[in-house]
């Protein structure tokens, strides 16, 4: 479970050091998930074949209670407790598509959508109301005034959702909670109800209320809203204090589906980089069967950058999200006795109403009779301070402090590091005040701590300021390439991840960290989990307009409207961005779309290698693998075009793409190219496409040609018709990637 702060990652690589080394000679029981593709006709059969199945593999061992769950309501699969061998023999049974281990995952607003030029006043569809949002994550927090239901009328006629635990009312329609294996950790609140707070977060900037005057503690203070305010919300808990199940994962997927959302919006990602095929990917399954339903999901790319091939969604009918700043800077200054002013940053909500203390460097201050000595107290580890020293005083430290309740009486802290990436402030919250600076201003408070028997320092509130170089994408956004499919282009898009205000549950500290007992109704956090619902709300709004588009229509209406986004302040260019930042308005009308159906998705697998045997359980379309193999990947509908190609060597590649019309109906689009001409040739053929009706459909093909002789080319192709640009990006990149 995540909001990605320094605590967190701190404690993981706590935890990386106390993996244990021995050796079980009895083979290991785990939960391992059954993938068998398209829902069964009949639920009840799906349960009686999933047991004889788990027969058959454990025999004499067989025990009813190995069998944890049947997801039978929207795909066929079940969660069964097995060793590896079992797992192995499971994977050779009639049927099955994948055998994967279930896993423990992460989760992963007001300036935000102004940012982005999505006022508050925006025109509204008045079938917004109508929009249901599938939130899977941490639960929610349903007293938050982001939720109350005045002036909602009842639930939209075929919902099918409701809510266990809460009350539902016009605004949550559902609320549900999963946990297959039935285990509980003691701080967990058994319902959908969110102790955690990243669910209530996400779910109220996707579609939370107008609230007046939200801020934490002063900061961030503003009008808090949803993108898409009257839509409903449908809440599915598949996160616990112990993190969230691929197993319970998938249940919601399971149930969201079939209750009827119309989109899914998912802040949840693996815990480490990892690349899974796309049957061995809950959110690949679970976004798959959504897709075949009319329903876009919305993923978090994840938080491992800013390094490539970092991304960890790359199914093509998700919508994946990078995470991008803001224009809203928080800052927090520090003044040295001397009069030295050091801007450096921190959500520092503590108002020392300037007042200057005492600093004092921790490493001169070890607590000797606990047995610390200077290298181990310069870290700022739990008792390692000696009281009598740093009492009343703000301490300068090399680490982070582990624990804000045992910093033996120090009134703030002052952070030198490279350790961590500064473009998010809420990335420093602590419970006293806390600036975080740089190495530099680090040696210079050295030296004005080596110069002066009486070195004193004030800390001050944390200031919000402007960010003129937004946006650009956080480093903390993972990259692509797409480890799975590389000529696919991932992430898809970006949109505001960075600091950003929502609600929060009443009775959650706004940070984790030991100590921290302030409560407030908002909070300021930030990761691709905060940039996912940004694209849900924006795709919901597209949806409220256009209710009939299918899941492709609306991704590729908010790729190909995206505002572009610097390539010299991202030198990962689309790897960091995808196709820009996220325009809702503009999105609602792109005047072509590029579509994908769902055999079209079909025939891309069989291009990826599956077979007849396993799509034909996923799908009810004719698949015949055979036929379509001369297709390539890249001939898949999208609207991006990525190619992977050697260095120095020259090629030459065709794209076929059809583009439907969704502006006006007699209408003439001319092709752009914009390329590096030295580099590359690219051809549209043909150049001018005429368009005589709304919903008619032209195909067109794009030829590369060239070599590259650096890692990342940048192009792009745009339609023009004077009045709408159909923009997508083109990225030829090395192999070396
Ligand atoms: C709202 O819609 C009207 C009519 O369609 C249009 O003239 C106006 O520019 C739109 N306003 C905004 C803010 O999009
Ligand atoms: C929610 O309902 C379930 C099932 O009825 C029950 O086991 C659980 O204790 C309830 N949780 C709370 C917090 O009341
Ligand atoms: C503290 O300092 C800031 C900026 O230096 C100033 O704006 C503010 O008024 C000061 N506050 C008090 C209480 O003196
Ligand atoms: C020093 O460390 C010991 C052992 O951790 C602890 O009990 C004690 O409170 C600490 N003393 C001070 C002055 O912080
Ligand atoms: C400080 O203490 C640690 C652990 O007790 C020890 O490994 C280290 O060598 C000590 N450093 C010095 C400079 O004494
Ligand atoms: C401050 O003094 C300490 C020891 O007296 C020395 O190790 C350190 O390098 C000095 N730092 C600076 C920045 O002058
Ligand atoms: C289909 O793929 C599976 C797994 O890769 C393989 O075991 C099977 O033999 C293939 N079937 C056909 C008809 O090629
Ligand atoms: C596949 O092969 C057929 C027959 O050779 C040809 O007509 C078709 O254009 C090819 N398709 C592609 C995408 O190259
Ligand atoms: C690219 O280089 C790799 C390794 O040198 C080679 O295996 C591969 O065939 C090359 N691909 C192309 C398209 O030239």
């Amino acid at each position: 479970m995540f909001s990605l702060t320094s605590w967190h990652l701190l404690s993981s690589l706590v935890f990386s050091f106390l993996i244990l080394q021995a050796r079980c000679h009895d083979p290991k029981i785990e939960t391992y998930i059954v993938y068998m593709g398209n829902h069964p006709k009949e639920m009840h059969v799906a349960e009686l074949l999933h047991t004889s199945l788990v027969k058959k593999v454990l025999g004499r061992n067989f025990a009813p209670e190995a069998l944890l769950h049947s997801y039978k309501k929207s795909f066929n699969a079940f969660a069964v407790r097995l060793t590896q061998e079992q797992a192995e023999r499971m994977a050779e049974m009639d049927g099955v598509i994948s055998v994967f281990q279930s896993k423990t995952h992460k989760p992963q607003t007001t300036r935000s959508w102004d940012f982005i030029g999505f006022p508050q006043e925006v025109n509204r569809s008045s079938l917004e109301s109508d929009v249901i949002v599938g939130v899977i994550d941490t639960g929610i927090w349903p007293e938050s005034d982001s939720f109350n239901d005045h002036g909602f009328s009842s639930p939209p006629k075929n919902w099918k959702g409701s809510c266990q635990n809460i009350t539902c009312n016009n605004k949550i329609i559902g609320a549900k909670y999963f946990r297959v294996d039935g285990s509980f950790g003691k701080d967990d609140i058994i319902s959908p109800r969110d102790s955690e707070g990243h669910g209530t977060h996400t779910a109220s900037t996707v579609a939370g209320n107008w609230v007046n005057s939200a801020s934490l503690f002063g900061l961030g203070k503003g009008t808090a809203r949803g993108g898409v305010p009257s839509a409903r919300i449908a809440v599915y808990k598949s996160c616990w204090s112990s993190g969230c199940e691929t197993a319970d994962i998938l249940a919601a997927f399971d149930e969201a589906i079939f209750d009827g959302v119309d989109i899914l919006s998912v802040s949840l990602g693996f815990k480490s980089v990892v690349y899974h095929d796309f049957f061995q990917d809950m959110f690949a399954i679970g976004a798959f069967h959504a897709m075949k339903k009319g329903i876009l999901t919305s993923i978090s790319g994840n938080n491992f950058g800013p390094e490539l091939s970092t991304m960890t969604s790359f199914a093509p009918w998700s919508l994946s999200v990078a995470a991008s700043t803001i224009d809203r800077k928080y800052s927090t200054k520090i003044q040295l006795g001397n009069g030295r002013v050091f801007e450096g940053v921190s959500m520092n909500t503590f108002d020392l109403h300037n007042k200057t203390y005492p600093l004092i460097y921790s490493g001169d201050a070890p607590n000797i009779t606990g047995g610390f000595n200077s290298s181990r107290a310069r870290l700022c580890l739990g008792n390692s301070l000696d009281e009598s020293k740093v009492k009343g005083k703000i301490v300068l430290c090399d680490e982070f402090p582990s624990d804000a309740t045992r910093l033996s009486g120090a009134v703030g802290v002052v952070l030198p590091t490279a350790t961590y990436p500064k473009d998010a402030a809420s990335f420093f919250v602590f419970p006293l005040p806390l600036a975080v600076l740089t190495l530099n201003d680090g040696i210079t408070i050295h030296s004005y701590l080596n110069s002066t028997s009486n070195p004193t320092v004030a800390i001050y509130k944390t200031n919000e300021g402007k960010d003129s170089l937004a946006p650009y994408v956080a480093s903390f956004s993972s990259r692509g390439p797409n480890m799975i499919t590389p000529n696919i282009l991932k992430p898809d898009i970006a949109a505001p991840g960075v600091d950003i205000i929502a609600a929060w549950p009443s009775i959650t500290p706004i940070s984790p960290v030991k100590g921290d007992k302030r409560l407030s109704k908002f909070n300021i956090i930030f990761g691709t989990s905060m940039a996912c619902p940004h694209a849900t709300a924006a795709a919901a709004y597209v949806k409220s307009f256009h209710p009939t588009w299918s899941p492709a229509a609306i991704k590729s209406a908010l790729m190909t409207t995206a505002t572009p986004m610097s390539p010299a302040l991202n030198p990962e260019a689309e790897f960091a961005y995808g196709a820009g930042q996220i325009n809702p308005i503009k999105a609602v009308s792109p005047g072509l779309v590029y579509d994908i159906s769902e055999s079209d998705y079909v025939r891309f697998l069989c291009g990826q290698g599956y077979n007849r045997t396993s799509l034909g359980s996923i799908t009810d379309e004719e698949v015949n693998c055979k036929k379509i193999e001369n297709e390539t990947v890249w001939d898949l509908n999208l609207p991006s075009f990525a190619l992977k190609r050697n260095i120095s060597v020259s090629f030459f590649s065709v794209f076929h793409r059809t583009v439907t019309n969704v502006g006006a109906a007699k209408s003439v689009y001319k092709a752009k190219v914009i390329v590096p001409r030295s580099l590359l040739t690219i051809q549209v053929t043909p150049s001018v496409l005429s368009f005589s009706s709304v919903g008619e459909k032209k195909s067109f093909t794009v030829t590369i040609e060239g070599t590259i002789n650096m890692e990342i080319v940048s192009a792009s192709l745009i339609w023009d018709d004077g009045n709408s640009q159909v923009k997508s990006p083109i990225v030829v990149y090395s192999s070396a990637q």
